[in-house]
């Protein structure tokens, strides 16, 4: 489905009946990001799972910053009747999720923070980010996808299901350039959310694959001791998609969490 939000069109995912959550993919992927949440949880949940600007079905058009990413899904759930929902953000979702925290909180009953962290770039990290947006310029969306992908799954998967490989691949490099672009700066120019989390005061469910090395287990245990009202869960022998490479096993921490919201 398609909503137009404040004149841009984004493309979402909207099923199943319970409590609201907005599924907030990283980059550069897509709404298919969290199909296993989406199809697991519909009969507990109501998933909504959109495409940010610039990925999927959504319109490639700027800006492109965080805050904006923020506003948009703050957007389409006003405009799909949503006063207040869980907001699940995975890595570059997570950092959208802290500008909803900050930009929209009253929409916000829960956070989930998924495989993400709270600081903003080093210069180093920049100065990669930087080397990327020439790959994608120069060389497009695969040279990106073949940039990415080792680092998205955890080494457990990529030695016995090495097919998730191909099928992950296939979602990087179907970003298209001017998102992959655009988010690579949103990231670049992101504030520190350190100081957020001690603002956070809703039920927040940290969690993290051991095996993820983008923003290994050490950052979620860091957001854990920070947001007070929060519990991490570790998925074994998972790497940065830890939702997808282990969705039984995320689904199940989620739905725990999702259980023990006060939800009519
Ligand atoms: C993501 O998965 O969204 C990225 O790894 C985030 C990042 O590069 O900081």
């Amino acid at each position: 489905m398609i909503a137009l939000c404040d004149g841009v069109e984004i493309a979402y995912d909207d099923v199943g009946t319970g409590i609201p959550v907005a599924f907030i993919h990283g980059f550069p992927h897509n709404r298919s990001l969290w199909a296993p949440q989406v199809s697991g949880l519909l009969d507990r949940a109501r998933c909504i799972a959109p495409d940010l600007r610039g990925f999927g079905d959504s319109s490639r058009s700027g800006p492109f910053n965080i805050d904006q990413y923020a506003d948009d899904v703050a957007t389409l759930l006003g405009t799909l009747g949503v006063e207040r929902a869980v907001v699940a953000g995975l890595s570059m979702g997570g950092y959208v999720a802290f500008s909803m925290w900050r930009r929209h909180r009253a929409i916000v009953r829960g956070l989930v923070l998924a495989d993400t962290r709270a600081g903003a770039d080093s210069d180093e990290t920049r100065a990669k980010r930087q080397a990327l947006i020439e790959v994608a310029r120069t060389r497009g969306s695969g040279a990106v996808a073949d940039a990415q992908i080792t680092g998205m799954i955890g080494k457990t998967t990529r030695e016995k299901r090495s097919g998730m490989i191909d099928e992950v691949h296939r979602m990087l490099e179907s970003a298209p350039g001017e998102g992959i672009v655009g988010a690579l700066e949103a990231m670049m120019a992101r504030p520190d959310s350190t100081p957020t989390l001690a603002t956070i005061d809703v039920p927040t469910l940290v969690v993290v694959g051991s095996e993820d090395v983008l923003t290994p287990p050490s950052e979620a245990e860091f957001l854990h001791r920070e947001i007070r009202n929060s519990r991490l869960e570790v998925i074994d022998h998972a790497g940065h998609v830890s939702n997808y490479e282990r969705p039984a096993a995320f689904n199940h921490v989620l739905s725990e969490y999702l259980a023990g919201m006060d939800y009519t």
